[in-house]
């Protein structure tokens, strides 16, 4: 089943004040399944933020159709995007704002609250969210007192407490020390394997994205290249038009392919590089 679906979308910010300034996402079309972890990747301005914003609606599209596990964000039913709403959980770039109560507990409460849920539920809701991103001896504590990657946690725990069937991570980890980066990233990756939670994760960490199933290249509002990990980055002169890096692993792997060592060129994971690197020793 195919959780998001973009056909030919095209968006632009209008701005009264100012001269137009091209297109923000310009005739993108794809189609993520359900259950997928897709890394969206690209330069500043790219466009990425702007397809996210699309996606949970947002932002509407000046043309072309956005659908959410078959709704369109555009629909005569109100009800309509209440619902891609309560069923896309975002998650933004700064720890200390987005809290809106001082309590976890009760800043987690508040996305439920406001939709109308149960009470009960909601304690059901609090429970499961703060277990799954390992926050529970958090659950009175003060949000300003914790650290960077566990604010982070509680931004997750709120958008999991509204039970949504993607998560978008929009450079959800770039203010985080790298220790706060891996405790965000592991919870999206069991929200992922574990309850099979569609991820979208906008990064400029190339070695996030190189975890992913498949990768989306923006350059300028458009769909440069997807793929797997591995068809993307070894494309090296695309993913450098595109003003980025390499994953680390895969620099290394180059170097030494480079220094006459034959090593696999499709290697991204420092896992991948490792396994190859003990064939290559076992083989001598
Ligand atoms: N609120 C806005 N009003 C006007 N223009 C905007 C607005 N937000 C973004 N833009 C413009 O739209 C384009 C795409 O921006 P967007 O924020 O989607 O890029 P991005 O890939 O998320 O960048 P970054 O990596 O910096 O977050 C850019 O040219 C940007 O200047
Ligand atoms: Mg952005």
């Amino acid at each position: 089943m195919q959780a998001i679906t973009f056909e030919n979308v095209s968006y632009a910010y209008k701005r009264a004040d100012e001269e137009f300034s091209g297109k923000a996402v310009d005739g993108v079309s794809l189609g993520i399944e359900a259950g997928r972890s897709v890394a969206l990747l690209g330069a500043n301005g790219s466009g990425k933020s702007t397809l996210a914003k699309l996606i949970n609606g947002l932002l509407l599209p000046d043309s072309g159709e956005v659908k959410v596990f078959g709704m369109p964000t555009v629909c005569d039913d109100p009800n309509g995007l209440f619902d891609i709403r309560k069923r896309v959980g975002m998650v933004f770039q700064n720890p200390d704002n987005q809290q809106i109560a001082s309590i976890v507990e009760d800043d987690i409460a508040f996305g439920p609250e406001n939709v109308g849920i149960e009470r009960e539920d909601i304690g059901r809701r609090i429970d499961a969210a703060l277990k799954f991103t390992d926050m529970e001896r958090f659950r009175y504590s003060q949000i300003s007192r914790l650290s960077g990657g566990q604010k982070q946690r509680v931004a997750i725990a709120g958008a999991l407490a509204l039970e949504p069937d993607i998560l978008i991570l929009d450079e959800s980890t770039s203010m985080l020390d790298p220790k706060g980066r891996k405790e965000v990233m592991e919870v999206a990756r069991s929200l992922n394997k574990e309850k099979g939670m569609t991820i979208i994760n906008i990064t400029h960490y190339m070695d996030e994205a190189a975890e992913a199933d498949e990768i989306y290249l923006l350059k300028a509002g458009k769909l440069l290249k997807k793929g797997t990990p591995d068809e993307v980055f070894s494309d090296v002169s695309t993913v450098e038009e595109c003003g980025l890096e390499l994953p680390r692993a895969s620099m290394l792997a180059a170097k030494l392919k480079a220094a006459g060592i034959n090593i696999d060129q499709k290697i991204t994971t420092k896992e991948g590089l490792a396994e190859e690197l003990c064939k290559l020793l076992l083989k001598d």
